[in-house]
């Protein structure tokens, strides 16, 4: 497990995983992504009375991590033709029952349509132009309906996900049409998936039963499964309260057992969560590279930005950050500093509430050449990473065992123009 401690100059972090952190960057660098695969496996074992665990991979696709989870008997949930190439990559079979890819979302570009197609991947419909365009190309096939329940909540407006003012999801009160689509086109309907946004709260997460109900019901008997989505929220601040997956668990069980009375067959119970399987497993390392005072406020710069880590830019969004001092054993006294990276853009801040407000963080005193962990790093994290400023893409490291692997190679500079057609030097 990661190991912490904190002294009364703040957080201090010496090791990840059982790994000294300053090993880590030794063998392989900085910026660099750190994944704990003990904690994601204990994740995972936490939602295992559900009978599938669908991994959204959004939160986090590296092909070690689909890899671990598909060994640790989750299936995996695809929202693009490249999120099923990783699927594929990573070992999962295209088809089966129940289905070990399903590809979820609100269109198809011609080339996920195509794959789907060529690859017979389980499609579940967000809107009524997919069961068309999928209808008219295949028939006989079963799909599922990703239905909008008219409400959602997550942890920022923009992650909600449902509601009118969300573009996804079959609206609820056009299921019906929905489903004399379907049939129009030879297409069964056995399965029924409300995701109402993510970050959420067991309060909100539960009105979806209710919703999900009604809609199956609706549906009627064909209907074998059931998915409660994703959207568990993880605690993120100290004071933040786990969810108790068991009686997440007691909920839905509830409602499919209802529906299993009035359909008198069984349904399947489906969970798809991204962030709640990775995002206390990873760990962003970076090193601090100036320390500033301007004015009254103190500045750590680290060689990290929101080039490699999104969230707080995004979303104003709150992540621990502890300090890995090149000499450990010196006491610190304990100071407020906003954390930023190297990026040329003023919003290039780890330390902000949404809107764009820079906050201060108590943190040990520290100097150029300490390193800083971002915490709760491993949803959304690396996946939401970009080349702005063109800087490469970091590296990803899994731990197993006490044994750090790299699973994706720092990007080189050769990389990072090697898409770019070179100019024409006769030109
Ligand atoms: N299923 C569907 C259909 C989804 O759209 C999502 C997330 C999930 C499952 C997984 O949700 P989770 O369990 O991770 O909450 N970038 C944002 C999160 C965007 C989530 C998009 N959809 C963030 O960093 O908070």
């Amino acid at each position: 497990m990661a190991f912490s401690q904190e002294n009364d100059s703040g957080l201090i972090r010496e090791q990840i995983a059982g790994i000294p952190i300053a090993e880590l960057v030794k063998q392989f660098g900085t910026p660099l992504y750190v994944y704990d695969a003990a904690i994601i496996r204990s994740r995972l074992a936490e939602l295992r009375r559900f009978d599938v665990v669908r991994y959204a991979q959004k939160a986090c696709s590296n092909l070690a991590v689909l890899d671990l989870l598909r060994r640790e008997g989750a299936l995996v949930d695809a929202v693009s033709a490249g999120e099923i190439h990783r699927a594929l990559a990573a070992g999962y079979a295209p088809s089966g029952d129940p289905p070990p890819i399903v590809y979820t979302a609100d269109i198809f570009d011609r080339d996920a349509l195509d794959l789907v197609i060529a690859r017979d991947i389980h499609v579940n419909c967000g809107s009524r132009d997919m069961i068309e365009q999928y209808g008219e190309r295949v028939s006989g096939r079963e799909i599922t309906l990703r239905i909008n329940p008219g409400f959602g909540h997550g942890h920022s407006r923009k992650t909600n996900t449902g509601g009118d003012l969300s573009k996804h999801g079959i609206w609820h009160s056009q299921l019906h049409d929905a489903l004399v689509e379907a049939e129009h086109y030879g297409l069964g309907v056995t399965g029924i998936h409300m995701h109402i946004g993510s970050g959420t709260d067991l309060e909100h997460l539960a009105q979806v039963c209710t919703a999900m109900e009604k809609a199956a019901l609706e549906a009627g008997r064909n209907v074998r499964s059931i998915s409660a989505g994703g959207g568990l929220p993880v605690p993120y601040r100290p004071q933040d309260t786990r969810i108790d997956p068991a009686a997440y668990f007691e909920l839905w069980n509830a409602t499919r057992r209802r529906l299993e009375d009035a359909f008198g067959h069984a349904v399947r119970l489906e969970i798809e969560p991204g962030r709640y399987l990775v995002a206390e497993a990873g760990f962003l390392i970076c090193e601090i590279r100036a320390v500033k005072k301007q004015g009254d406020n103190l500045f750590y710069l680290a060689d990290a930005g929101f080039n490699n880590f999104a969230r707080p830019i995004l979303y104003g969004a709150y992540h621990p950050i502890s300090l890995a001092p090149r000499e450990p054993r010196l006491l610190r006294e304990s100071v407020e500093a906003v954390v930023g990276g190297p990026l040329c853009e003023s919003g290039d801040i780890f330390t902000q509430e949404e809107g764009g407000f820079v906050t201060k963080r108590r943190l040990p005193a520290a100097a150029v050449g300490d390193l800083l962990v971002i915490e709760i790093a491993g949803a959304y994290g690396f996946v939401m990473g970009s080349n702005y400023n063109s800087k490469p893409y970091a590296a990803e490291v899994l731990v197993t065992n006490g044994e750090p692997r790299l699973v994706r190679r720092r990007q080189t500079y050769e990389e990072l123009i090697a898409w770019d057609v070179p100019p024409d030097p006769t030109g």
